[in-house]
C-alpha cells in the first residue's frame, strides 16, 4: 500500500517520541512490503518560533493532502504559565483538529498483562480492562465562544452542541459497541447541563437503530469513581470533547504508566494519529520518554487502512519489549534503556513474533541488536 503520512512532531517529547513511531512503519514497510512516504511540518510552540503561528498554512495544506497524520505532542511550560499569551501551542492542535473535521477520537484502553503490577490500582481491580472512548473531538466547550470582561475580571466559554454533531460520533461509538461486548456508556451531567441532556435525548433514540447494544447513561462523576473501582465495567464509553478529555486521561494512568496509550482521530476525509499523553517538557532531550504510546499510534494508523496484520505485528512487538524488560524510566526504574534502545527493539522485532528467540540486547541502542 502506498501511503503519504505527514509527521508533526511539535513540543518537547514530541519529536523524538515520534520518531520511534516512524521507525516502527519504517520496519512494518520494508517487512510487509509498502511504500510509505513521510514528510515533516511544524506545529505548535516550535511553529511559532519559526513562522510566529502555531499552526502555518504549509502544515495545514500538507495534512490535508496526506492520507494520515502522525502526531507527537504540543505545548511548552512558557505559555502555560502565561495567562495573558494571546495565541497557545495547543491553539495549533484545536485548529487542526476543526479544519480536518476529525470528529471522532477514538482512546483505546486495554491493560498489558506484563505491566499489570505497574498499575496504582490493586491487580484484581485493573486486571481485563478493556474499553474505548470515543470522545467527540471538534465542538463542545473546547470551540464554542469564548469571552473576558475587559477588566479582566470575568471569563466565560460556551458548551454547545448540536444534533448532527452528536449523532455522528454516537454512530461511531454503537457501530464499535457492536463489533465488540455490546455495552455503551454515554457519559455526561445530565441533570445539570442543557447539552447533556441533548446528548441523553439524541444517544437514547439512536440506541433503537441497534437493538442488540445496551445503552447505559451515567453522570461524570460517577463514571470517573467507576474507572477506579471497576474499570471491567466499561466496554464503549461516549462522551463530549472535555469529559472525554479528563476520563481517558484518568483511563491514561490506570494502565501503568502515561506513556501507553495511543489514539486516533478520524473524520470523513481525514485521519490523524497521537499519543494521548502531554509534552512531558522536563524530558525533552534526555532519551527517557517512553515510545509505546506513540508507536501503539502508529499501530492504530495501520490498522485504519486496514493493514491488520501489520498492526499485530507492532503490538506483538511492543508486548515483547514488555516481556523483555526492554522498557523506559516510568515502567522500570532499574532500566539500562531509553527511548531510542526501546524503540530500536520494537523496530527490529515487528515480523519476528516468536516467543522462544533470544536477542542479544548488549547492542540495543547501537542500532545493531541481534537475534541469536
Ligand atoms: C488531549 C490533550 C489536548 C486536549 C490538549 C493538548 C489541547 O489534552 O488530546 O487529550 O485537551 O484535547
Ligand atoms: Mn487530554
Amino acid at each position: 500500500m502506498e501511503l503519504n503520512i505527514a509527521l508533526l512532531g511539535g513540543d518537547g517529547i514530541g519529536p523524538e517520541v515520534l520518531a520511534q513511531a516512524v521507525k516502527c512503519l519504517q520496519a512494518v514497510e520494508e517487512n510487509f512490503n509498502h511504500d510509505f512516504t513521510f514528510t515533516e511540518a511544524l506545529i505548535g510552540a516550535a511553529a511559532m518560533e519559526k513562522t510566529g503561528s502555531p499552526i502555518p498554512e504549509e502544515t495545514i495544506q500538507l495534512c490535508k493532502d496526506s492520507d494520515a497524520v502522525l502526531f507527537g505532542a504540543i505545548g511548552t511550560p512558557e505559555y502555560d504559565n502565561n495567562p495573558e499569551a494571546k495565541v497557545r501551542p495547543e491553539d495549533g492542535l484545536l485548529y487542526l483538529r476543526k479544519e480536518l473535521d476529525l470528529f471522532t477520537n477514538i482512546r483505546p484502553i486495554k491493560v498489558f498483562p506484563a505491566l499489570i503490577n505497574n498499575s496504582p490500582l490493586k491487580r484484581d481491580v485493573i486486571i481485563g480492562t478493556d474499553l474505548v472512548i470515543y470522545r467527540e473531538l471538534t465542538s463542545g466547550i473546547y470551540f464554542g465562544e469564548k469571552s473576558l470582561s475587559e477588566d479582566g475580571t470575568v471569563a466565560s466559554d460556551q458548551c454547545r452542541y448540536t444534533e448532527k454533531e452528536i449523532s455522528r460520533v454516537a454512530h461511531m461509538a454503537f457501530k464499535a459497541a457492536k463489533k465488540r461486548r455490546k455495552k455503551l456508556t454515554l457519559v455526561d451531567k445530565a441533570h445539570v447541563l442543557e447539552t447533556s441532556r441533548l446528548w441523553r435525548k439524541v444517544v437514547t433514540n439512536i440506541a433503537e437503530s441497534y437493538p442488540d447494544v445496551e445503552l447505559t447513561c451515567m453522570y461524570i462523576d460517577n463514571a470517573s469513581m467507576l474507572m477506579t473501582l471497576n474499570p471491567s465495567f466499561f466496554d464503549v464509553i461516549l462522551a463530549d470533547n472535555m469529559f472525554g478529555d479528563i476520563l481517558s486521561a484518568q483511563c491514561n494512568v490506570l494502565i501503568g504508566s502515561s506513556g501507553l496509550l495511543p489514539s486516533a482521530a478520524i473524520g470523513t476525509e481525514n485521519a490523524l494519529f497521537e499519543p494521548i499523553h502531554g509534552s512531558y517538557p522536563q524530558a525533552k532531550g534526555k532519551d527517557i520518554a517512553n515510545p509505546i504510546a506513540a508507536i501503539l499510534s502508529g499501530a492504530l494508523l495501520l490498522q485504519h487502512f486496514g493493514l491488520n496484520e501489520e498492526f499485530n505485528a507492532v503490538v506483538a512487538a511492543v508486548h515483547k519489549s514488555f516481556r523483555k524488560e526492554i522498557v523506559t524510566l516510568d515502567i522500570m526504574g532499574s532500566t539500562k534503556y531509553g527511548t531510542n534502545s526501546v524503540g530500536d527493539f520494537i523496530a527490529e522485532n515487528i515480523v519476528d513474533v516468536d516467543d522462544n528467540l533470544n536477542i542479544n540486547d548488549e547492542n540495543i541502542g547501537l542500532g545493531k541488536s541481534t537475534i541469536i
